[in-house]
């Protein structure tokens, strides 16, 4: 398994609404891609198609091809539940269980996938996980805590953990540090910087020296005015895109000479 994502002709709808048009991207096993542009452009619509999470909205759907290591993410034998499995994702604003303990929280999409298991694979699972998202040392004497009792910080690690708790292969993550203060944001940022040697990760940010700093690969999503679909305008590796785009589109808005 190499996790790689490879996306061809994909439009993405809501409806009648064409959000995203055209989008064709490789997106490489265990690096970090960045999807950045301006709001509205489609950013956590494309992302979301990448997890089957998109058609959850009533009337939503999509089309072209999503193909993760060759195998048809939207093939007609793949259960979405599966994808969603292999592919987890994080969210902008931490969003743990807040009366569940913060080990329930860590074990909350394992049970959820309906895993039976040991108490002792259990607590193993809850220390790997919390460990792997950089949280262990600070809650490991108050695993029985409720998860609303950490930072914001400490909670999206928290939701990092849940995510790698189930094992996927792709984490996606929508901003995740766009409610948190500049530490936690940096304990992010480090944390991506480990996972990516195991996971395959997508990140969204408006945040143009984060996505220099965390990401691999850079993919420029830009919109032509309103009611418009979002397009992709073009994709490099991240230190290209920063120092010497192709589009002038991307030059402004990295630059911040956008709108
Ligand atoms: N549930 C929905 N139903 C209908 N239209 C939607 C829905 N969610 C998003 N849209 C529309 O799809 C387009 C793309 O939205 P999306 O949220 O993907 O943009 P984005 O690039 O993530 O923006 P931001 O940077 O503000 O998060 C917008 O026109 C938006 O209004
Ligand atoms: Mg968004």
């Amino acid at each position: 398994m190499s996790n790689r994502i490879d996306v061809s002709d994909l439009d993405v709808y809501y409806g009648d609404f064409l959000a995203v048009q055209g989008v064709n991207m490789t997106i490489e096993a265990r690096q970090a891609t960045a999807l950045i542009g301006p709001s509205g452009c489609g950013k956590s619509t494309f992302l979301r198609t990448l997890n089957r999470m998109h058609e959850v909205i009533p009337g939503a759907r999509v089309q072209g091809k999503a193909l993760m290591d060759g195998q048809d993410l939207y093939g007609a034998d793949v259960d979405p539940v599966t994808v969603r499995r292999l592919v987890g994702m994080v969210f902008q604003r931490p969003n743990p269980f807040p009366t569940m303990s913060i080990a329930d929280n860590v074990l909350a999409g394992v049970r959820l996938n309906n895993r039976r298991m040991s108490k002792g694979d259990q607590q193993e699972l809850v220390e790997r996980s919390l460990r792997g998202a950089n949280l262990w040392n600070e809650v490991k004497d108050r695993l029985a805590r409720p998860g609303s009792s950490l930072s914001g910080g400490q909670q999206q690690r928290l939701c990092i953990a849940r995510a790698i708790a189930v094992k996927p292969q792709v984490l996606l993550m929508d901003e995740p540090c766009s409610a948190l203060d500049p530490i936690s944001t940096l304990a992010i940022e480090d944390l991506i910087a480990e996972l990516k040697s195991e996971y395959t990760i997508v990140i969204v940010t408006h945040n143009m020296q984060q996505a220099a700093r965390v990401s691999d690969r850079t993919a420029f999503f830009n919109i032509a005015g309103t009611g418009k679909p979002g397009r992709l305008i073009e994709m490099d590796d991240t230190s290209t895109m920063f120092s010497s785009p192709r589009e002038q589109a991307t030059e402004d808005y990295i630059s911040g000479r956008f709108g």
